[in-house]
């Protein structure tokens, strides 16, 4: 069975038009895997630390024993174990809401998530795919640092594979947010779809 895990940064809850995108995409991909099992990380609501001085020698120590027993490393789990990671967050100050960087903190877990190997960083997250919905009040243009930034780390842990969907211009006046919604939408199933195919494939390959 397919894991997916859906990490749900939309801080404004049901009124965000973010998580209205990505439930159009998850509806759309559980249809085409109605195997899958969808896990889904809250942000607003799991109470994720940010690291400071004592929590990163904690968890240090905890990395070099490779205790991922640990309730800190639960989330981290679920992350590094998941087929395909999907990840919805509002366009903020030219990126995302900071409770998005602080699920990044968490899932950077040496030997877990990513090791040295060769003087090199590598990746040992599962995943082959992640997907990034975000939507923006003004056209995002050349400063996509959030969509930029979160497919580089996918890549720097192991998951190569990354789309983007995106409905901007949202808050301009005068702009029909009815039809760019509906446009994003339609692309977020069309992606779906494709998603789900590249899942199936990669599962009869490995079978
Ligand atoms: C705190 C905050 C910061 C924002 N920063 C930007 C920004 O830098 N650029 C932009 O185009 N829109 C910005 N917006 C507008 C949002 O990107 C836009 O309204 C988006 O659709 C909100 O998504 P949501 O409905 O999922 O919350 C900001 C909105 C808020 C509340």
């Amino acid at each position: 069975m397919k894991k997916i895990l859906f990490v749900n940064a939309c801080v404004r809850g049901e009124s965000s038009r973010t998580l209205r995108l990505a439930k159009v995409f998850l509806n759309e991909l559980a249809d085409a895997l109605p195997e899958c099992e969808i896990l889904e990380q809250d942000l607003t609501w799991m109470g994720l630390r940010s690291v400071d001085m004592q929590a990163l020698v904690r968890k240090e120590a905890l990395c070099d024993q490779h205790a991922w027993d640990d309730p800190l490393f639960a989330p981290t789990l679920q992350f590094q174990q998941a087929d395909l990671v999907i990840i919805a967050a509002p366009y903020w100050d030219m990126s995302f809401p900071s409770i998005l960087k602080v699920w990044v903190e968490n899932m950077y877990v040496r030997n877990l998530t990513f090791k040295y190997f060769n003087d090199q960083s590598v990746g040992l997250c599962k995943g082959r795919e992640a997907v990034y919905i975000t939507t923006a009040g003004s056209p995002i243009g050349e400063y996509d640092w959030g969509t930029g930034y979160i497919r580089d780390v996918m890549k720097v842990l192991g998951i190569p594979g990354f789309t983007a969907i995106k409905a901007e211009a949202l808050d301009l006046a005068g702009r029909d947010v009815n039809e760019i919604m509906a446009e994003a939408e339609k692309q977020a199933r069309i992606q779906a779809k494709e998603v789900a195919q590249r899942l199936e494939q990669c599962s009869s390959a490995t079978r």
